[in-house]
């Protein structure tokens, strides 16, 4: 049984996802915590199914480097076998990154490489492509630069906004997600040689 700790800033629904995967016994994985860097709204699923949770406020520290290093902390409390950055909008400092290498994974609203950043649904539409997608990543020291384990194309609609077309990037990127850990959990994906998996 693969453990997660999942890390958010928003509203969760990725990790929502995850949870209610792992309802299923025959899913092979738990989440056993749940971080944030803010009073974040989806702590209210880590309350729903009963998961414990921890806080560390980027704002309530010097620096990233302080800030991460007790995130850090908080999560090897669990040692968890998987980190899960599931709509977690901090950048995390190289030395956050090289503890939990290659073990670190992050989702991402776009295509990658195309569109990384805190902005791909918005620049996507800017650039007015037809398509656009979702991605899931092993983090790296870049931004959204990692393998990927996975990704999937959506479609940019006429008349698509920001909120539309993320709302139907996020179907698909909760389907990544959940499909990305049960490959990780049973061996499929490989996250020491994902080229190879
Ligand atoms: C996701 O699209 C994530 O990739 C992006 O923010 C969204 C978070 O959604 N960075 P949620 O908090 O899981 O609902």
């Amino acid at each position: 049984m693969l453990s997660l700790v999942v890390l958010i800033s928003g509203g969760g629904s990725n990790l929502r996802s995850l949870l209610e995967a792992a309802e299923d016994a025959e899913y092979p994985a738990r989440v056993v915590a749940i971080g944030a860097d803010r009073d974040a709204d989806g702590l209210e699923h880590a309350e729903a199914f009963g998961i414990p949770t921890f806080v560390v406020p980027f704002t309530s520290y010097p620096d990233r480097e302080s800030w991460a290093d007790e995130l850090l902390a908080s999560v090897r409390v669990w040692s968890p076998d998987l980190v899960v950055l599931s709509g977690f909008m901090r950048l995390l400092p190289e030395r956050f990154v090289q503890a939990l290498a290659p073990n670190l994974i992050n989702t991402h609203p776009a295509y990658l490489p195309e569109f990384p950043g805190a902005h791909g649904v918005s620049d996507a539409i800017a650039a007015g492509v037809t398509q656009t997608g979702a991605s899931v990543i092993i983090v790296d020291n870049g931004v959204d630069s990692g393998p990927i384990i996975a990704q999937e194309r959506v479609a940019v609609l006429p008349g698509d906004t920001e909120h539309s077309l993320h709302d139907r990037i996020k179907i698909v990127e909760r389907q990544l997600l959940v499909q990305s850990v049960l490959d990780i959990a049973n061996g499929t994906v490989n996250l020491q040689e994902p080229q190879q998996a």
